[in-house]
């Protein structure tokens, strides 16, 4: 499988690199207009850019029905907002990156993708007040950040869900790290939490993301480790 952890203490970063899918014909999208000034982000090939995006903020797009219906599911008016603010923004980089309709459609294991735009990868992750978006061109991936919040039992979450072999995280703040590594590497395989506990498949660069708050940890991973990975805050002009 080609696993190649850099340090017995960081085990899942430094994985060595594994093949991309086919390369389309398109070179770059135009990125999300991130100011009244509609200040431009662009996405090329081989850059992998993920979005810091703040979920105190109100929702800049209307909700579709089916997030609608998914929201009112919620039981607290916070999280119905944090997930209605995510998936706006999820929509709103989205399209921004493509002229066609942004509809999406699930993979076995739920990963979100679109059928009409098989060339933009990403993937979204939230906890508290913090989303995060990945995207990319034609190269899978994933992202997780994680709250930093007391957690006893951690030891034996660990040892439960991380692969064999990996050393036992010493701290709760160590084993979010860990946690979000590795999660990263499964959203981005596309599996989630059906993939814990197990050998991990495939080769796969993971990088730690600063989300912008010493409170969270987050990390993001990618099938190749050659992409350059660029941070942005979304709706920066809002806070
Ligand atoms: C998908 C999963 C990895 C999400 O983990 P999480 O820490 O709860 O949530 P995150 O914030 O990191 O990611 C959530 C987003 O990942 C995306 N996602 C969903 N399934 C995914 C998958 N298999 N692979 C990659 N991304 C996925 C979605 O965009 C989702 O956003 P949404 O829930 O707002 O629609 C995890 O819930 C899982 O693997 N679940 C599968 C098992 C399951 O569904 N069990 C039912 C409840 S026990």
């Amino acid at each position: 499988m080609g696993r190649t952890p850099s340090s017995a203490a960081d085990p899942l970063v430094g994985l060595s690199i594994g093949t991309g899918n086919p390369l389309s014909e398109q070179k770059a999208v135009r990125g999300v207009p991130r100011g009244p000034g509609g200040q431009g982000v662009t996405l090329k090939r081989g850059e992998l850019h993920v979005w810091r995006v703040r979920l105190r903020e109100q929702p800049r797009l209307e909700p579709t029905a089916g997030e609608s219906a998914r929201a009112a599911r919620f039981v607290t008016a916070p999280l119905r907002r944090r997930y209605l603010r995510s998936h706006s923004a999820l929509r709103d980089i989205l399209g921004s990156l493509t002229s066609s309709r942004v509809d999406f459609a699930l993979h076995e294991h739920g990963k979100p993708y679109l059928p009409g735009v098989p060339a933009l990868r990403f993937n979204l992750a939230h906890s508290g007040e913090m989303a995060l978006v990945a995207v990319a061109l034609d190269v899978e991936v994933g992202v997780d950040v994680e709250h930093l919040r007391p957690l006893p039992g951690f030891a034996a979450v660990a040892d439960r869900f991380f692969p064999p072999g990996y050393p036992p995280p010493r701290s709760a703040r160590q084993f979010f790290q860990y946690w979000t590594r590795l999660e990263a590497i499964l959203k981005a395989q596309g599996v989630g939490l059906y993939g814990a506990g197990a050998v991990i498949e495939g080769d796969w660069m993971v990088r730690e993301i600063d989300a912008g708050s010493r409170n969270y940890v987050a990390a993001v991973a990618t099938s190749d480790q050659s992409l350059e990975v660029q941070i942005h805050d979304y709706g920066a002009e809002e806070e």
